[in-house]
């Protein structure tokens, strides 16, 4: 975060070094934090090292306070340079809160799911004199619910969905504003409109007991020209009343009356007597978390293509992008009129509206992603703030005739910073990686999504397969930081990692179901999701050489290593003939959704009455496999952090698991034990196979590869590691091939038909061109932009955090250039490589602090610093 304002914890610190120069690496660095008043509370000295990412701040920090940061860099050409920053302080302690809950005292009706049957939002407000000219104002505010705070009038900050989307009876953020320039000497009012959010949503409020009644909790401190500060702080003298907002859903969709708008009532003088007093009530502060990471914003926006009459006669706005959000719809209805906008990622195959939510009683109860609007008769604008929809397509009712130019689509998602950027002379490629940039962008709200129409749910999985491309397209490390930590949150007492974080709404429930047909005790996990506790933050580590979430991290991680190993030992199969030496150190009980979404078995979507079965023919691998990559990568992690007893440890236990899947589970002609891609994909990419099996394994996997028609067949768990391990087997032809196969199920077969982003299994539509009922939104199979950056663009990353790479683009004659760049933390790389007659050129810029190797197609090696670069030859 740059700058933060507001921080609950002790900050580490990161910056980059820019020159003109030639092979410059920071020699010394030395880092200052002061209070305003000079006083230095963190001087590091001169320190001899090139090191200049996430270093941790040492000293003491006081609430509320604001710090200076000095960095000073020294290279080794003789250049010094400066740079300053700032943070600031929240609460640090639970007695800094003098702010008490105010709750609602209007009567709320229990929500279920669907349209229109949630409560309705609720008014907040205080107001206040200010005596003296304000110097400095800050507010510190959360609620049950979802909320919008107003100072006179004004917002502070543009966010959709404060206080965010965590397991709240833990870990409930709050939210911290620069209002300084909001409040006026005089009479002021601070004022908060809540919607149930997800705390009160069917589909995803806390695993816990609610009263049901929205509730805020802000403090604002202003401190006057003269020094002096003055709280206005919540509590029973807050009024409340209702709102214009009828009811809303982030699954089912905004209902909104502006006829009940109350003109003037977030401004200081508006008449509230007839407002009822909130009670006050004491829910703690133990749970109170200052907000890590940036908040939803509209990151973009999307103008209506086009706008025409379905067959069946209805309005259909077509955005001609897929994406996560809520329109801007200019009004001008009739008082008392009533406009509804219904959402959809795509349309039948006669181009009629089409909800394609799995399970309409199920999964997707509730999901009908309406927004409704009754006129109040004035011009203006409707923009839903407490709801948000996965869509392409949005049909109107209610209007005699849709006006294009009246409907822009905001795009919603966390705000980050750009990280990467590709381009080619291939538009079927480019538009793939817009597909997963655009997926990425839907599903990075507030926590990393499945889909955004549908379930909208942490699924652990999908980060797990997901994390490096992430990564290596925005900076997520504060946003993946605090999912971590709700990941953390919701851990059992087990170790066991829940399948989605939050673990929330109905999925307990369903876990609870899951345990009952394994017999498993504590929350329901799975192979290749719960792992996510450890892939997560170790792909982290790897993108940015970040250690510092590996020590936050680092007791979850063992816990979840410590179950794992637990399991393998304790629980056996019920046929087994394996010796207890292999028995024991083989993850093969419990629920697995194996690979999931495997292609060849999924062609007609979710094969739901099938799916035990079909699940059992890849977690057989799936379960072994992964639990060993979470045990050896714990190991590496332990090694990382100096903490040798359990590196040994837990270096042993997984060398055991390795020669349990060697000897119990890889069948002795050198096969597995289910002729499935994965099977051998994922023993190949995790080095498994031994020496004897590995010409058989690569025969293997390369039959299956034709026998699919050498299309891809690999699931969520499979597909990361397809394309690397095709190169694993000196088979960069077939990588090659598999990523430009044009034929259903591939990448590219869905950029052929249209996708606009990542669908959740290639089989979106049927050969009659019907669509399905899976997610056209998900971003899992997108993690090959992982192998596209590091193969196409030829950015290798040789050390963690990419301060030594290797640039080697695989050269194909499927392009005849490439450029792409990735922002590493220690600047832009950046590679542009033509191939025209048989003339090869290769231009690199590398930043400050990177050592680099270039290879050429002919075989040079060019070793490197810091600079931009230029080389020629011919093939
Ligand atoms: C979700 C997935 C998830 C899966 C688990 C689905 O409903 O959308 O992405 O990982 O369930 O099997």
């Amino acid at each position: 975060m740059r700058n933060p304002l507001g921080i609950d914890r002790k900050p580490y610190f990161s910056w980059k070094l820019k020159s003109e120069e030639k092979d410059v690496f920071q020699k010394t660095y030395q880092i200052l934090v002061r209070e305003k008043d000079g006083t230095v509370i963190m001087d590091s000295g001169t320190v001899k090292s090139d090191e200049n990412t996430f270093i941790p701040f040492l000293g003491e920090l006081r609430s509320r306070t604001s710090y200076e940061v000095s960095i000073k860099v020294e290279d080794n050409k003789g250049n010094g340079s400066q740079v300053d920053g700032l943070f600031e302080t929240a609460m640090l302690e639970e007695k800094d809160w003098e702010a008490h809950w105010a709750v609602s005292s209007l009567k709320y009706r229990k929500r279920k799911p669907g349209f229109g049957l949630q409560s309705g939002s609720t008014l907040f407000r205080k107001e206040f004199m200010v005596k003296k000219p304000v110097k400095k104002a800050r507010l510190y505010a959360t609620c049950h619910g979802a909320y919008e705070v107003y100072l006179n009038g004004d917002r502070p900050d543009e966010r959709f969905f404060a206080p965010e989307h965590t397991v709240y009876e833990k870990y409930l953020c709050y939210q911290t504003y620069d209002v300084t320039d909001l409040i006026e000497e005089g009479n002021n009012v601070i004022a908060m409109e809540v919607a149930d959010g997800w705390y009160y949503c069917p589909q995803a409020k806390p695993n816990m007991k609610t009263d049901g009644k929205h509730a805020v909790l802000f403090q604002l401190e202003i401190t006057s020209e003269d020094g002096e500060t003055e709280r206005v702080v919540s509590g029973k003298n807050v009024k409340v009343s209702e709102g214009a907002v009828l009811s809303a859903d982030l699954y089912a969709g905004e209902y909104y009356n502006a006829n009940l708008e109350k003109e003037g009532w977030n401004k200081a003088g508006y008449d509230d007597t007839k407002w009822l007093f909130c009670e006050e009530k004491s829910y703690g502060y133990h749970n109170l978390i200052a907000q890590f990471g940036e908040p939803v914003k509209v990151v973009k926006t999307v103008e209506a293509e086009n706008v025409t009459r379905s067959p069946k006669g209805e309005w259909i706005i077509d955005f001609g992008q897929n994406m996560a959000g809520v329109l801007r719809v200019r009004t001008d209805l009739p008082k008392g009129s009533t406009m509804s906008l219904e959402h959809c990622e795509v349309l039948d195959k006669e181009g009629n509206f089409f909800n394609n939510i799995m399970g309409a009683g199920g999964v997707g109860k509730g999901c009908d992603q309406k927004d409704v609007y009754i006129s109040n008769g004035k011009e203006g604008f409707f923009e839903p703030r407490f709801t948000y929809h996965g869509f392409r397509y949005v049909r109107v009712m209610g209007l005699e005739e849709v006006r294009k130019e009246d409907f822009t689509a905001l795009v919603l998602s966390s705000e980050k910073e750009n990280n990467g950027s590709f381009d080619t002379s291939d538009e079927l490629i480019n538009r793939l990686y817009q597909n997963i940039r655009w997926s990425q962008t839907s599903n990075m709200l507030s926590i990393p999504t499945d889909c955004p129409q549908r379930e909208k749910a942490g699924w652990t999985g999908d980060m797990l397969v997901y994390a490096k491309t992430a990564m290596l397209n925005e900076d997520c490390t504060a946003f993946f930081s605090r999912w971590l930590e709700n990941m953390s949150c919701d851990q059992d007492k087990y170790g066991k990692i829940p399948m989605v974080v939050p673990n929330n709404g109905n999925y307990p429930l369903t876990g609870i179901f899951i345990n009952l047909t394994s017999g498993e005790k504590g929350v329901a996990t799975s192979s290749g999701w719960g792992d996510a506790a450890i892939a997560v933050p170790y792909s982290m580590y790897e993108v940015t050489g970040n250690k510092e979430i590996l020590k936050q991290q680092y007791l979850t991680m063992k816990k979840w290593a410590d179950y794992i190993i637990k399991t393998a030992a304790s629980k056996k199969p019920k046929k087994t003939q394996l010796p207890a030496e292999i028995e024991n150190y083989l993850w093969d009980t419990g629920y697995h959704y194996g690979e999931w979404l495997i292609p060849s078995q999924n062609k007609n979507g979710l094969d739901l009455k099938n799916l035990k079965n079909i699940m059992a023919t890849s977690s057989c691998y799936t379960a072994p496999i992964f639990g060993y990559y979470s045990v050896s990568t714990f190991a590496k992690i332990a090694s990382l952090l100096g903490k040798m007893d359990d590196q040994r440890k837990y270096a042993q236990i997984a060398d055991r698991m390795k020669n349990a899947i060697q000897k119990g589970i890889m069948n002795e002609d050198g096969s597995m034990p289910s002729e499935l891609m994965g099977a051998y994909v994922l023993s190949i990419y995790f080095d498994l196979v031994p020496e004897k099996y590995k010409e058989s394994f690569k025969k293997h996997l390369m039959k299956i590869y034709e026998a699919n028609g050498r299309c891809m067949d690999t699931g969520f768990l499979g597909t990361p590691y397809l394309l690397d391990a095709m190169s694993l087997i000196h088979e960069d032809e077939a990588a090659l091939e598999l990523l430009w196969q044009k034929k259903v199920p591939s990448w590219l077969s869905e950029v052929l038909q249209g996708a606009t982003t990542i669908w959740e299994n290639c089989f979106g539509y049927d050969q009659d061109g019907n669509p399905g009922s899976l997610s056209f939104n998900h971003y899992a199979f997108g993690c090959v932009l992982d192998w596209v950056y590091r193969n196409l663009s030829g950015i290798r990353p040789m050390e963690a955090g990419y301060k030594q790479v290797e640039i080697r683009p695989l050269l194909t004659d499927r392009l005849s250039f490439c450029h792409s760049s990735y922002e590493s933390m220690q600047g832009t790389i950046d590679v542009k490589w033509e191939n025209k007659d048989k003339h090869y050129v290769l231009k690199a810029t590398i930043p400050c602090n990177t050592k680099a190797c270039i290879v050429l197609p002919d075989g040079t090696k060019h070793n490197v610093g810091s600079g931009s670069y230029e080389y020629h030859c011919s093939i």
